[in-house]
């Protein structure tokens, strides 16, 4: 027993328990941790995307067009970027009222 006791106490017994926690944790973290957050990356870009598909059809298509390809109410969006869109739904100029003025009131 006096022996098992002094081996307790060593000095490096504190310091491996330390390192064995230390890789436990990390280990499980990585064996765990990239998965879940891929997943629900995906699933909340996945949901984001079908959130904007139902805006746009709501919002925009009858402009627009469902492919974005235009209408005689409104440019083709195709190729124009993220930027304009940005800029016209921020600003308030997208969703136009209407089509028919020559520049859309700012
Ligand atoms: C009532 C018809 C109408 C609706 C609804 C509409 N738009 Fe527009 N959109 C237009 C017209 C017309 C223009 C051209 C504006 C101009 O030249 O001043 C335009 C221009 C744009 C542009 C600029 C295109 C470029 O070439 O830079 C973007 C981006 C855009 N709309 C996005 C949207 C989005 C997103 C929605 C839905 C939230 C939307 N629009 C709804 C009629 C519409």
């Amino acid at each position: 027993m006096k022996k098992l006791s002094a081996r307790r106490r060593h000095p490096l017994a504190a310091l491996v328990v330390l390192l064995l926690a230390l890789a436990c944790t990390g280990g499980l973290y990585a064996v765990f941790a990239p998965a879940d957050k891929a997943q629900a990356d995906a699933t909340a870009q996945s949901l984001t995307i079908e959130e904007g598909k139902k805006l746009y059809t709501v919002g925009c298509a009858s402009c627009h067009g469902t492919g974005g390809q235009g209408t005689s109410d409104g440019p083709s969006l195709v190729g124009v970027g993220a930027a304009a869109v940005d800029f016209q739904v921020a600003t308030g100029r997208m969703p136009a009222a209407t089509s028919q003025a020559a520049q859309l009131p700012d």
